[in-house]
């Protein structure tokens, strides 16, 4: 989908875009963040960016982790969406190392080697051109570092997968569309953009093709989604 229809989709649903995701998720999208930030092996001293970070909640989850040496900073080309994360920022004071700004994910506005992690969490599959995005990412990441992927994925036990698509292109659009009350479909996008993503083989190659190394990759609950972690070596 082209860059401007994903904005235009994403300002249409930010505000329900959390309540949607631990709904229609039955509150798994918290843990998977979690395991996220766990698989980045990060440090409180870390420099962590998220991109496509969206509501800003998996780079709240990074914050938990960093202490005051370090920072993170979620980058969304979506304003709208990130009103909400400015809006959890200033409900918690605490939250001092965190920052939001607006950034396309293929053009970042950082100097080459800045990152210890530099992550996104359900927007790579977005991201108009995946290699180009990753590699934007690879570019930022320090020599060194990390960088995570968290995507949904294709579930590989056959029998699951019948029930889990059944629920995923049937019943969640339905009940995503009817309380976000879009009208353009914005919960069927979710799962032709997952039919279509990479699966984890494929997307760790692409990893590797980005000059990314030692990656490696977890799924979780059953194969929805998956973590993967590459090293940038120089
Ligand atoms: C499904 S949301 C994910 C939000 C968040 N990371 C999470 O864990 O819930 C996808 C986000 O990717 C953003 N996005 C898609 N393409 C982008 C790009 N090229 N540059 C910056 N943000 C992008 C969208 O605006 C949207 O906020």
């Amino acid at each position: 989908m082209q860059a401007q229809r994903i904005k235009d989709l994403f300002s249409a649903i930010a505000r329900y875009y959390d309540f949607l995701n631990a709904l229609l998720s039955l509150k798994r999208d918290k843990m998977w963040r979690q395991e996220t930030v766990k698989a980045s092996d990060v440090k409180p001293t870390h420099k962590v960016l998220d991109v496509c970070t969206g509501t800003g909640e998996l780079a709240l989850a990074y914050s938990n982790k960093i202490g005051a040496e370090g920072f993170v900073i979620g980058s969304d080309f979506c304003f709208e969406m990130l009103v909400i994360g400015n809006q959890k920022l200033e409900r918690h004071t605490s939250r001092r190392n965190t920052n939001f700004l607006t950034a396309d994910t293929l053009i970042l506005p950082f100097l080459d080697n800045t990152f210890d992690v530099v992550s996104v969490g359900f927007g790579i599959r977005n991201v108009s051109d995946l290699e180009m995005g990753i590699r934007e990412m690879t570019r930022v990441a320090a020599p060194g570092g990390r960088v995570v992927i968290l995507e949904f994925t294709q579930p590989v036990n056959p029998l699951f997968r019948s029930l889990y698509y059944f629920y995923f292109t049937k019943v969640l659009p339905f009940i995503g569309n009817l309380i976000s009350r879009n009208k353009d479909d914005a919960y069927g996008y979710l799962p032709r953009s997952v039919m279509k993503f990479p699966n984890c083989d494929a997307l760790k190659k692409v990893m590797e093709q980005c000059g990314l190394t030692d990656v490696h990759f977890q799924r979780k609950t059953l194969g929805i989604v998956a973590i993967h972690v590459g090293k940038k070596t120089k």
